[in-house]
Order: C-alpha cells, then structure tokens, then sequence
C-alpha cells in the first residue's frame, strides 16, 4: 500500500476532529516516506497543531498543509485550488469528511438555520469541493485520474425520526456519488464511498450543541467505533490497485445492525 500511495497529495476536509482528523494520521503512517496532506477545516490552530504533529513524530517524509476552509461557503471554494502553494496543487486524492447533524428535533419544529447548516455543509460544500479537485483530475491522461472518497452515514440508507434532515444531506450524498461514478466511467476517477454507522467523535456533541452530558449518554451502554476503524478503511480503499474500486461500504460496531432502534445496548 505504502507503494501505491507514494508521492501522492491528499486532500481532507474535517480534518480537525474525529475521522478525519484520524485518516490524516493513517495515511501519514502508511505512506511515511512520501506523502503530501493538505488538511482542511474551520479551526486553523488545531489543523497547525495535527501538521506539526505528523511531521515531527510520523517523519519527515509527510509534508502537510493546514489550510481554514469553511466548506459551507461556497465562495472559499471558488478558488481555493489556484491559492494552494505550487508543490501541493496536484491533488490525487479527496477525502469529502466534513459534515455534522445538528439537534434531534422534528418536523416542523426544526430550526431553520439547523437546515441550512447541514445542507450547505455536508450536501452543497461536498459538491462544491468535488467540482472544484475534479478539474485537476480530468487533465491527466487517459480521461483522467484520481480518488473521490465521500463519507456518508448509514444516516443516509435508513432514515430515522429526530434526524431528517441529517439523512436526507447522507442519502443526498449517497446519490451524488452513484450518479459521479457513472459520469466517470470512462476516466480512471474512482468514485469511493464509506458509510460508517455509529462512531465515537465530536459529532454528537456538535448534535446537542456543546452538551457533553447528552452526548455521553449516545455511548453509554454499548462499544461505538473509533475514527480510527473508519480511516483505516478510507486509506484501504485509496490504498487499492488503480482498477480496484471499492465503491461502497457499511461499517457498523458489533452492537449496531441499523440506524435508530437497530442497535443493542447493555442495562446501564
Ligand atoms: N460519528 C459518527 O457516528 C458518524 C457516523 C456516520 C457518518 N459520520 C460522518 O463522518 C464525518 C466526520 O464526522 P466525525 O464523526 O468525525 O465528527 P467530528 O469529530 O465532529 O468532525 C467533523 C469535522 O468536520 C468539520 N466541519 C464541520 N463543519 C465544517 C465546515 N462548515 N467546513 C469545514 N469543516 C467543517 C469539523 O471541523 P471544524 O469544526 O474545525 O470546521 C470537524 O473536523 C461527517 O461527515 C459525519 O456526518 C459520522
């Protein structure tokens, strides 16, 4: 894998926290003796933090970019790719991560600005960025190569109450991938997608608004995945031989059989 992964330029969006922030790390690790990252998110001090980090304990071989993109704004996006320095503008692979759910209410009591935050992030900023790598990846030969790995949810299979709009941005996502896949069909762009289901992170803290205490209480009972389980699928499905295509997975802790009530949890 480390082979494969060689010289190459990873971008990831969310790479401040949780699964991507852990895919920046595992694909350092695998490809320790070249690599470039360039890692992006809303917090630029914790980005700087993760760079220095991977470049001092992982190796000198990974040089990282920390770049803030708020992939709600559309406007950042516009552009960005031309802003990159020189060394980091050949982006061979896209980790689409950013995303979050806010709040667990129900229609029609769902704030309005609760919608707008998770469609323009997790569905209208995981186009923008798509459309905006796809360009660089279309100018190489035979049609054009290079990886798009969008992370959906099993949020987006099996929609549940007090989540949907959350679901309806990751079934959104789910067929816009489908849909590029086909539209990329005679190129050598594959198209990846990873669905995790329930995984310990920031993301329910962020769905109760800072609220630790209801976001502990998600965990208790039962072993959610780490965002680590889920990176070492994202790096495994980059990590293929170029015809490989893993173009779809479910990645589920063992307690987990579904969204909403499909899970077991121990009497607490
Ligand atoms: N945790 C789960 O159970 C689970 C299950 C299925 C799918 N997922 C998906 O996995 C992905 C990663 O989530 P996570 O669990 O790792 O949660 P997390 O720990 O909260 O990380 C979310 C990341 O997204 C970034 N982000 C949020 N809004 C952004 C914006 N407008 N622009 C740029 N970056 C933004 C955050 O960075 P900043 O705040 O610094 O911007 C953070 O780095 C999401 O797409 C989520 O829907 C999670």
């Amino acid at each position: 894998m480390a082979n494969r992964l060689k010289g190459k330029t990873v971008l990831i969006t969310g790479a401040s926290s949780g699964i991507g922030r852990s895919t920046a790390y595992e694909f350092a690790r695998t490809a320790a003796s070249d690599l470039k990252l360039i890692l992006t998110a809303r917090r630029l001090e914790t980005l700087q933090e993760i760079a220095a980090d991977i470049e001092k304990n992982i190796g000198k071989g990974v040089k990282v970019y920390p770049l803030k993109l708020d992939v709600s704004n559309v406007q950042e996006i516009q552009g960005f790719v031309e802003k990159l320095p020189q060394e980091f503008k050949e982006i061979d692979v896209l980790v689409n991560n950013a995303g979050l759910v806010k709040g667990v209410a129900k229609a029609p009591e769902i704030n309005p600005l609760d919608i707008n935050t998770m469609i323009s992030t997790n569905v209208t900023g995981l186009i923008a960025m798509t459309q905006a790598v796809l360009p660089i990846f279309l100018k190489r030969p035979n049609g054009g190569a290079g990886d798009i790995i969008n992370v959906g949810s099993i949020a987006g299979r099996e929609p549940y109450q007090g989540g949907s709009i959350y679901c309806a941005t990751k079934a959104a996502v789910r067929s816009f991938t489908d849909s590029l896949r086909r539209e990329m069909i005679s190129t050598r762009v594959r198209v990846i997608e990873v669905d995790p289901g329930q995984v310990e992170t920031e993301f329910s803290v962020v769905r109760f608004y800072g609220d630790k205490e209801k976001a502990d209480a998600v965990y208790a009972g039962c072993d959610p995945l780490t965002p680590d389980d889920i990176a070492e699928v994202i790096v495994f499905t980059a990590g293929r031989r170029e015809n490989v295509v893993i173009a779809d997975t479910l990645i589920f802790p063992q307690h987990q059989a579904g969204a909403g009530g499909a899970m077991y949890k121990k009497p607490t």
